[in-house]
């Protein structure tokens, strides 16, 4: 099975949450509780302000650590702005771009999420590009049409070598935080798809390659149907990262 050949990851997106004295308990609590995983990749992606900790916390250690965006210049006047060698410099291994929430509140765009791709990768960090429908858009069908146009446009530009750093996250955006999961089914037949899409493009070697996590509600209950599927290589999980032992259940879930 294709499965074989990929990794599984589990990215806990903690959005804007965790100062840094919550962060440092949350870690504390982290790390040890998902210290034997060795058959997945683990990841937490924190808010700027924690990266620094984060990376020195988890120093040796089989957690790495994720920013939730990054801007694509290497340098200039962009008051507010994290460039990617700054987050590469820090120790930061993973970046998480195109998040829905980014595409919704603060006027991402599939161009802008590509420039961010682009100097991601080129500075070394690994992407997580996020693509999803929102309901509308499933309710009138057109979910393959959205994603395919969201992994194609996030990834122009974008060379077959440097696939082995992309991880693409589907997450209907009706499932996030609303606690309303994806059916395993429903998850996989958009993961399936978006393969598909990498495939057109990079060839199936590649594509097969490629690390597809699901996300939206994913928990301690669900994880283990959704990880099932053929085409889901983990999830990147909101909510249910807040929680070290929840966090932990899931990644154990991958894990096995
Ligand atoms: P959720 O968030 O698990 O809280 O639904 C997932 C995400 O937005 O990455």
């Amino acid at each position: 099975m294709n499965k074989a050949l990929r990794r599984p990851l589990i990215a806990g997106n903690w959005k804007m949450n965790k100062t840094p004295t919550e962060a440092k308990e949350l870690i504390a609590d982290i790390v040890p509780a998902v210290k034997d995983a060795d058959n997945c990749d683990i990841v937490i992606c924190v808010p700027f302000i924690d990266l620094a900790l984060a990376v020195d916390m988890t120093y040796q250690t089989n957690v790495k650590v994720g920013a939730q965006n990054v801007h694509f210049a290497p340098n200039g006047a962009y008051t507010g702005e994290i460039s990617a060698a700054m987050l590469k410099e820090l120790g930061v291994e993973y970046v998480i771009i195109g998040h829905s929430e980014r595409r919704q509140y603060f006027g991402e765009t599939d161009e802008t999420v590509n420039l961010r791709v682009r100097a991601a990768l080129d500075a070394g960090l690994k992407v997580i590009l996020c693509v999803g429908e929102n309901k509308d858009e499933r309710l009138a069908n057109i979910t393959n049409e959205i994603v395919s146009k969201q992994t194609k446009l996030g990834l122009a530009d974008v060379a077959t070598e440097a696939l082995a750093n992309v991880i693409i996250a589907y997450e209907p955006v009706w499932a996030i935080g609303t606690g309303l999961t994806a059916t395993p089914e429903q998850a996989e037949e958009v993961c399936s798809f978006i393969r598909r899409v990498i495939a057109e493009k990079y060839g199936t070697d590649t594509a097969d390659k490629v690390i597809i996590l699901y996300g939206g509600s994913m928990n301690a209950v669900n994880a283990r149907d959704l990880l099932a599927k053929e085409d889901i290589d983990g999830g990147l999980i909101g909510g249910a990262s807040l929680k070290a032992k929840d966090f932990s259940v899931i990644v154990s879930e991958a894990n096995a």
